[in-house]
């Protein structure tokens, strides 16, 4: 977001804390009207009597799934912690990337979770996946450094982050020094295989698996690190 001229008035003024919440305030001031735009523009969709939808997108290129995210550039553009503007039982398969931690567990992420149980239709399948957070907690506690390279080698995290615990802190928080917690970036909360399942089951989910990576579905850069499960209607 580019600083306009109330910006750089506050950031002389209030202390770098105190900008901080300005910051998040002025973030979710622009996410409501994001919110009401794409509200509007989604009544005016042709919904398929099946469709599959990619949530939390993100810039990431899916052929075959309309594409749902807060960025700029996709299908349908809305804040995914309001009530979604999509019809009940409409969609067959919901894929789901490294969206979920963004939320505050259990308020948002339980509601974003019975949405997605709502537009599916019975039967109708959710391919979730998330960071494993088992894998550097197990690393930190073994002193393994297998997941210390992966996030090397995948540059998951910034130039600054060397020691074991930033790279564990920065899993869990994902905040940049510059921009503050990132508001939309940042990570609220970590899952496991147990809290993951649980989650999905108490949004009304019949079935709930693990599953591995699927190179139909899945995106490739979510192929290492990443926790799969699959949540049936
Ligand atoms: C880590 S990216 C994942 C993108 C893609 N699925 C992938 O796997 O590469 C997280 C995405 O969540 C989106 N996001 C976070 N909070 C959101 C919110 N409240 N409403 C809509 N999108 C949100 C961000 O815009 C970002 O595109």
């Amino acid at each position: 977001m580019k600083e306009g001229i109330v910006d750089r008035i506050l950031k002389k003024r209030l202390s770098s804390f105190a900008y901080e919440r300005w910051t998040d305030l002025r973030e979710e001031v622009i996410a409501m009207g994001v919110h009401r735009r794409g509200v509007h523009a989604a009544q005016y969709i042709k919904w398929p009597a099946d469709v599959r939808l990619n949530i939390g997108c993100g810039p990431v290129k899916t052929p075959g799934y309309m594409r749902i995210d807060y960025c700029p550039r996709v299908d349908l553009r809305v804040d995914l912690r309001r009530p979604l503007p999509i019809p009940d039982d409409i969609a067959s398969e919901l894929l789901c990337e490294h969206f979920l931690e963004h939320l505050r567990y259990p308020g948002n992420a339980g509601s974003f979770l019975k949405e997605c149980h709502r537009i599916l239709k019975l039967g109708g399948e959710l391919y979730i996946s998330v960071p494993d957070t088992r894998w550097p907690m197990e690393c930190y506690v073994h002193g393994r450094e297998e997941w210390e390279k992966a996030c090397e080698e995948n540059n998951w995290h910034p130039e600054w982050v060397k020691t074991t615990m930033e790279h564990v802190n920065y899993h869990f928080r994902q905040q940049d020094e510059i921009y503050g917690d990132g508001h939309f970036e940042c990570h609220r909360f970590a899952y496991d295989e147990e809290t993951l399942a649980l989650a999905l089951r108490r949004a009304g989910f019949s079935k709930v698996e693990p599953r591995v990576f699927d190179p139909k579905r899945d995106s490739e850069h979510r192929r290492v690190g990443s926790l799969f499960m699959l949540a049936i209607k």
